[in-house]
């Protein structure tokens, strides 16, 4: 059960919705005010009456339930204090119904049934470097992509391929010019990328027709063009595709840029019958200047589309194919102008849905200083910054427990949790300097410190495993184990929220603050040497609700779990 939501609707009243309610009210500093507080000084304008009048009143109104078990005026606070038994029976039959009883695993649900979120996220550019600046997009959109589906929706998830442009006659020309097929196969996209900037620093401007004239080719069908062009882009998938796998995530579509081009034009004759193409120095254009926008460019004055005709054509064409009731693009805020100018080109194309596209734009990923070595101007390459974490989670892990077993897969899930963590545990739009040693730190707000409070919980579960376990109802829950019951209680809402705020740090918060109530509830309380039979059962049930929960939390970030470390 939500008791936030619980206490706002019992005491919504004079005009304020249990929905704002709950978002006001708070779990106090010092538990032994109450378990949770509603400051009344935020509802003192919308109520019209100072908060201690309204904690009073409140207070007086309140009748006592099973659930909450009093509610008390402190000045302006109104403090409420839930039935202990009420509230681990609560959580008990949730979580027992979800994960014991094989209804829907606890903190899922079916709200999104019949609806659908398209989700464009990591959308890499062939040919060019997998980097660190791909990491947010693809670890946020993942996480999202799991959160909604966890929730019910059916999600769609989408790489829009950088696969256009005159790049591609570039590396072309630069492929027949210096390319060595064996060379190119054994490199991959490193020794693409290579011919790439070469092309880039010594080209002439003869060179530079020829690369159009590439182009060209490739745009007309010519077979040994086009031929090049797919190896190009295979060598790209497949690289990225072990990236992606480390990552957990994967895609139901790979329509790139190119799917595109000939789905351009209706939705161009579409902008001129509505009246919305404008000339402006030969490009075509759409014009908002009442929006305090630039023109979004439709056509460039030779006639050659834009990133952002083939974004346009994307938003219909994935309309018309999934009917989404939201479409999200996983982008960083760098193309804030690009998204708003396309949602109101949409709008004023007067699709009702545009409403329902969202741009979710992300902060920058940067490497704390000489974290890796990069010559300046060279590009850090993703590939490298995991490889690095999961070495470095290798040794930390030897100097810790030289005895562990599976050490390869322990380090793996440990590296690579690291970096998805670290992209995902602060709010989205802010800027990020990644450290790995801060990312590997067993005492911080790691990924490492939730995935070894998982292994504690396995380990406590073994050693009670063989213990007689009572009747876990038959006890009051002390404050500890009341924390961590009012913690995990938390976990379906930190998930909402996450989804509702496209925002999954939500959830990687929750699995820090839940790892370090369990800590603490560890310390305190002793399982295997429980004062009674019934005080080890509920004991050993809130470890594996404990394990459960952190595992899923994890498991939605795309974090993997070890059994021991
Ligand atoms: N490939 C683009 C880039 O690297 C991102 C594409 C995002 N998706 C989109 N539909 N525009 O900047």
């Amino acid at each position: 059960m939500d008791h936030r939501a619980y206490i706002a609707e019992r005491i919504a009243a004079e005009g304020v919705t249990a929905e704002e309610l709950a978002e006001i009210i708070a779990v106090p500093p010092d538990p032994s005010m109450g378990d949770y507080a509603l400051p009344c000084f935020k509802l003192a304008k919308l109520m019209r009456k100072p908060p201690a009048v309204i904690a009073q009143e409140l207070a007086e109104k309140f009748v006592p339930d099973g659930v909450v078990a009093s509610a008390a005026a402190a000045g302006g606070y109104l403090n409420f204090k839930l039935d202990r038994r009420a509230l681990f029976a609560g959580f008990a039959s949730e979580f027992m119904e979800g994960d014991i009883s094989g209804g829907l695993p606890y903190g899922a649900s079916d709200e999104g049934r019949g609806k659908t979120v398209c989700i464009d996220y990591s959308s890499v550019n062939i040919a060019k470097p997998f980097h660190i600046g791909h990491l947010s997009t693809t670890v946020l959109g993942g996480a999202l992509y799991r959160i909604f589906k966890y929730l019910g929706y059916r999600v769609v998830g989408i790489n829009h391929l950088g696969d256009y442009g005159t790049q591609f006659g570039k590396l072309i020309s630069a492929y027949k010019r210096w390319g060595v097929r064996e060379e190119v196969e054994k490199g991959g996209i490193h020794a693409v990328n290579d011919l790439y900037v070469r092309f880039n620093s010594e080209a002439t401007e003869e060179m530079e027709e020829e690369a159009r004239e590439n182009f060209r080719l490739i745009e007309s069908g010519d077979e040994e063009a086009n031929r090049l062009f797919e190896w190009f882009k295979s060598l790209t998938l497949e690289y990225v595709g072990k990236i992606y796998d480390r990552l957990h995530v994967s895609f139901d579509s790979y329509a790139g840029e190119r799917f595109y081009i000939d789905k351009m034009q209706p939705v161009i004759d579409e902008l001129k019958e509505k009246g919305l193409l404008v000339e402006s120095r030969g490009a075509q254009v759409v014009d908002l200047e009442a929006y305090d926008m630039p023109p979004f460019i439709v056509l460039r004055s030779d006639g050659a589309s834009l990133y952002a005709t083939r974004d346009l054509a994307a938003a219909f064409y994935r309309k018309k194919t999934y009917n989404f009731d939201k479409c999200l693009y996983v982008v960083a805020y760098q193309q804030n102008l690009h998204f708003r100018q396309l949602f109101k080109v949409i709008e004023l194309m007067g699709e009702d849905w545009a409403k329902d596209m969202v741009h979710v734009a992300y902060g920058m990923v940067s490497l704390e200083d000489g974290a890796m070595s990069t010559r300046k101007g060279k590009v850090v390459w993703l590939e490298d910054v995991i490889n690095r974490c999961v070495e470095k989670a290798a040794k930390v892990l030897e100097e810790k427990n030289p005895d562990l077993a599976d050490k390869e897969d322990v380090a793996e899930k440990v590296g690579v949790g690291a970096v998805i963590f670290g992209a995902l545990y602060n709010n989205k739009i802010k800027d990020i300097v990644f450290s790995y040693d801060k990312a590997l730190n067993f005492d911080g707000e790691t990924s490492v410190y939730v995935q070894y409070t998982c292994a504690r919980c396995a380990s406590v579960l073994e050693k009670a495993a063989a213990l007689p376990r009572g009747d876990m109802f038959a006890v009051e829950p002390n404050d500890r184990e009341l924390e961590l019951v009012k913690s995990l209680s938390a976990f379906p809402s930190a998930v909402r929220a996450a989804a509702k705020g496209y925002e999954p740090s939500t959830v990687a918060r929750w699995c820090v603050d839940t790892a370090q109530v369990f800590n603490k509830f560890y310390l305190d309380c002793k399982i295997a040497q429980a004062e009674s039979d019934d005080a080890r059962a509920m004991r050993v049930f809130l470890t594996e609700a404990t394990a459960a929960c952190l595992k899923r939390g994890l498991g939605l970030l795309g974090i993997g779990v070890p059994e021991k470390m």
